[in-house]
């Protein structure tokens, strides 16, 4: 078989640049696929972060000239491509600009982010015509890089140099759609999807929603687990595209994310205090003992060590916990500790700061992302909450999962993909599942936690089937590397483009 030629185009990609669940899955997800009779490369922008000391580059092509003289008369906006080659032989394609990538610590935030990722989306396409190395199918991912099929299937549709190229739009999360709330845009600067995609100086160009682009042109779109593939063609699920996903359901999968086993794996983790594994949890105590002195909280190996590691954001039901004060109920009727690690809204910020002032001892925040502390927190606590409003996959529960900490999820997309509900008698489960967006339901959940974590016998068997559960990439590359291979056999046929 044709070595399969794949480029993942996405705005984060670990390890150059993290900001959250993309960044981690365009690390792992291409090295899975890799090998496997696939040629995967990356592409990305060269932010001011990215660390050329530790990820040697040299230049791939020059001068690349994406707007008109008249756009930009000073060249402001020429690209440049770098390419990095990695230990294990990856090819990861940098987008250089010094007004737009350069010049920004950041990855997200700008003022004219919408521009910037037109400009990326237009350069790597550019690049693409202009390198001997052309994709048979490129995996666009969120909305940042929906500009990509929707530049293929109409400015470029005659182009030759494009024509064998096919594209999936992989949706990470549909809330996101552009530099607007698409709850609340009118009806009047809502983007149809179907006009031009202005000049990159319009101002018109903040009003362009990728996300409706991306779904609306692409010859096949993914979302990041199966439950949620079935959500977003609801409209309680559906962020005001599900209408445009129902028509286009025929070509819509549910392909779950998996983690990267030598990253997360206890018994070779350089960061955690002492190694382990299932058959050695002894060891793990050691882990609980250092975490309680990292955050400063008593080592009392038997006190319920529960934690909350993420982005402190709405769409992780971190209201749960605020509401009907169910946190703090829970911290005055309950023997346990409370740690959370994570960045993000100011207000749950306040609200972790607050806690943590109001019950010193047993709750303790540390609110700033950090690459190592997430491992050290799964190695150390008993248990972990994702209560999430929704959630396209969730890693964080299977993170933990892996290295024996206990989640206690809401059953919505990828978390009810990935955990099952305890049920001491039929000895199943992986963790504790509560299913309405209530605080009561999750109060339950987290009581029926607490008081299964006082029979240690039925507990250990809890984890060692958390442990044992396979999250492993395999089986999900394989399903990425049949559909680009499914939709790259669609060669020289007419892409059948949706008109929503
Ligand atoms: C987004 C989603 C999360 C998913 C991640 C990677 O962050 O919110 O559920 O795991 O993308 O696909």
């Amino acid at each position: 078989m044709r070595a399969l030629k794949v480029l993942f185009v996405g705005v984060e990609v670990g390890p150059f640049v993290k900001v959250g669940g993309l960044g981690e899955v365009l690390r792992s997800l291409p090295k899975a696929m890799r090998g496997r009779q696939c040629d995967v490369r990356t592409i990305v922008p060269k932010y001011a972060s990215v660390d050329t000391a530790t990820f040697p580059m040299r230049s791939e092509i020059q001068k690349l000239h994406v707007a008109s003289k008249e756009e930009d008369p000073h060249g402001l906006l020429v690209t440049n491509i770098l390419r990095h080659t990695g230990k294990d032989k990856a090819i990861t394609y940098f987008v250089e600009n010094m007004e737009c990538f350069e010049k920004r610590a950041n990855v997200y935030g700008y003022a004219d982010d919408t521009m910037r990722w037109v400009l990326f989306s237009r350069t790597t396409i550019e690049f693409i015509r202009r390198s001997k190395w052309k994709p048979d199918c490129i995996i666009a991912n969120d909305w940042e890089a929906g500009f990509i099929p929707n530049l293929l299937k109409t400015e470029f549709q005659d182009d030759p140099a494009l024509s064998n190229v096919r594209t999936i739009f992989c949706i990470h999360n549909l809330r996101n759609q552009g530099m607007f709330d698409a709850a609340f845009v009118s009806e009047l600067d809502t983007d149809s999807g179907q006009g031009p995609i202005p000049g990159l100086f319009s101002p018109e160009i903040k009003k362009l929603n990728g996300m409706r682009r991306g779904i609306l042109y692409a010859d096949a779109i993914v979302t990041v687990s199966p439950t949620y593939a079935q959500e977003i063609v609801k409209p309680e699920y559906g962020e005001k595209l599900d209408a445009l996903l129902q028509d286009r359901r025929m070509d819509v999968y549910g392909i779950l994310n998996g983690i990267d086993y030598d990253t997360f794996n206890p018994e070779t983790d350089s960061d955690i205090a002492e190694r382990y594994t299932y058959r050695t949890l002894a060891s793990r105590a050691v882990n609980k003992a250092a975490l309680q002195e990292h955050f400063g909280l008593p080592k009392s190996p038997n006190t319920m060590l529960m934690s909350y590691v993420g982005r402190l954001d709405e769409q992780k039901g971190l209201s749960l916990l605020e509401s009907n004060n169910t946190i703090r109920s829970l911290l005055d009727n309950l023997d346990f500790q409370f740690v959370v690690a994570g960045a993000g809204e100011k207000r749950f910020k306040i609200f972790f700061k607050d806690l943590e002032a109001a019950y010193p001892g047993r709750v303790a925040a540390q609110l700033e992302y950090s690459e190592k502390l997430p491992r050290m927190i799964f190695a150390g606590s008993d248990a972990v909450l994702v209560p999430s409003r929704f959630e396209p996959s969730g890693l964080v529960q299977m993170e933990a999962m892996r290295y024996g900490a206990i989640p206690i999820v809401r059953k919505t997309g990828g978390l009810a993909d990935t955990v099952t509900d305890f049920h001491p008698e039929k000895k199943e489960g992986t963790g504790f599942v509560f299913e309405k967006f209530d605080p009561n339901a999750l109060l339950i959940a987290i009581v029926r936690a607490y008081e299964s974590y006082r029979n240690k016998k039925e507990w250990r068997k809890l984890m060692h089937r958390a442990m044992n559960a396979d999250f492993s990439w395999k089986k999900s590359a394989r399903d990425y590397i049949a559909l680009c291979r499914k939709i790259a056999e669609k060669r020289g046929e007419k892409g059948e483009n949706s008109s929503g």
